[in-house]
């Protein structure tokens, strides 16, 4: 059966991007066609400046969103990164195969770190070797596929090329995974800069759509979206980022396609309504289960102790293996 991971981290609260991006396929497919792990991967939010009582607090929230969504333990593993050591004892193997001119290409750190430095902040370390803690999460479970939103590719890209130079180098020991996106929604856009990503880490405001965003809180949010200087409801998302953007979520609600609803609009007004109410009832279901899932942590605890149990076996034999093969000599 292929092997599926993937994660997401808490460093703000979840998001549409999240959700119609990762989440909802995990719920929806993923954990019915494969053996799936998802994780709330804790270790990759302490890569920028971060509250430990906040990081806490969204991880437990995050755990208890991913389950709210539809992800069953008993079709498929959650748990918490911090759960499993196999991570971390990978991920340094991983930085002896990785360079460090690698690590500064890739385009989330160059962001990232531009943005600390404007902050007058430090950039940490750990977010220049993220991306091979992000290679170590998925090679180590022996993964073929990692179902992630667009902007996930290029690390992806590093995990795939990192298991190659391992393999040429030390010997067979890890499978080459590949990245799988949605067919639509595979990036969401800010709803008030639609040419930059709904992203749940670095900003607030009213372009950010939030999975437990009360339904008028999202009306106002998807209703003052930007559109564009135009007036007739095309998808081009070069051209016509803001209204693109808001067909591709409505379709991602409908199952549809983007182009196909842009024949049925005439004006924005009525396009934003129905996207509007098109995502309060998609988040509807999982908000309801997620207040239910508060009121019952022990239940939540309990499915990420199982979880990182189940992990940390899966895991176990082939970073061993990757130990040995590296050089290095197993314990007596
Ligand atoms: P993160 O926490 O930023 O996002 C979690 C998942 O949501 C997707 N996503 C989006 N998809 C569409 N539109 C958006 N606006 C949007 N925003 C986020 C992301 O692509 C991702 O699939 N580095 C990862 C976490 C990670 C991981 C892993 C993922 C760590 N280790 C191993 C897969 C496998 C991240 O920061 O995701």
């Amino acid at each position: 059966m292929t092997r599926i991971f993937s994660g997401v981290k808490p460093t703000g609260h979840l998001t549409l991007g999240n959700y119609l991006g990762a989440v909802r396929r995990w719920a929806d497919v993923d954990q019915h066609s494969a053996d799936a792990l998802f994780c709330v991967v804790d270790l990759h939010a302490l890569t920028v400046d971060h509250d430990p009582g906040r990081v806490r607090r969204l991880s437990r929230q995050a755990a208890t969103l991913l389950l709210a969504s539809g992800l069953d333990p008993k079709l498929c593993t959650v748990f918490v990164q911090s759960h499993v050591d196999e991570h971390a004892r990978l991920s340094y193997l991983l930085e002896c195969v990785a360079s460090d001119g690698e690590m500064r290409r890739m385009i989330q750190y160059k962001e990232k770190a531009a943005r600390e430095r404007t902050r007058g902040g430090s950039v940490r370390l750990s977010l220049l070797t993220y991306p091979v803690l992000m290679a170590a999460d998925i090679l180590a479970y022996g993964t073929a596929e990692v179902p992630v939103g667009d902007d996930q590719t290029q690390h992806v890209e590093l995990a795939r090329d990192l298991a190659v130079r391992f393999n040429q180098r030390y010997g067979h020991t890890f499978v080459v995974p590949r990245a799988t996106h949605p067919v639509v929604a595979t990036r969401v856009m800010n709803l008030q800069e639609p040419t930059s990503k709904m992203g749940k880490s670095e900003d607030v405001g009213p372009g950010i759509v939030y999975l437990l965003d009360e339904p008028e809180v999202i009306r106002k949010k998807v209703m003052r979206a930007v559109t564009d200087s135009g007036r007739d409801v095309v998808y081009d998302p070069e051209g016509r980022p803001g209204v693109s953007n808001l067909l591709e979520i409505l379709a991602a609600c409908e199952s549809g396609n983007p182009e196909g609803l842009a024949g049925v609009y005439e004006s924005y007004g009525s396009l934003k309504k129905d996207t509007a109410e098109a995502v309060v009832e998609l988040l509807r279901p999982v908000q309801e289960r997620h207040s239910e899932l508060c009121a019952d942590p022990a239940y939540v605890e309990g499915v990420l102790r199982d979880g990182a149990e189940k992990a940390r076996e899966m895991a176990r034999p082939t970073v061993d293996a990757a130990y040995r093969a590296i050089g290095l000599l197993s314990p007596a």
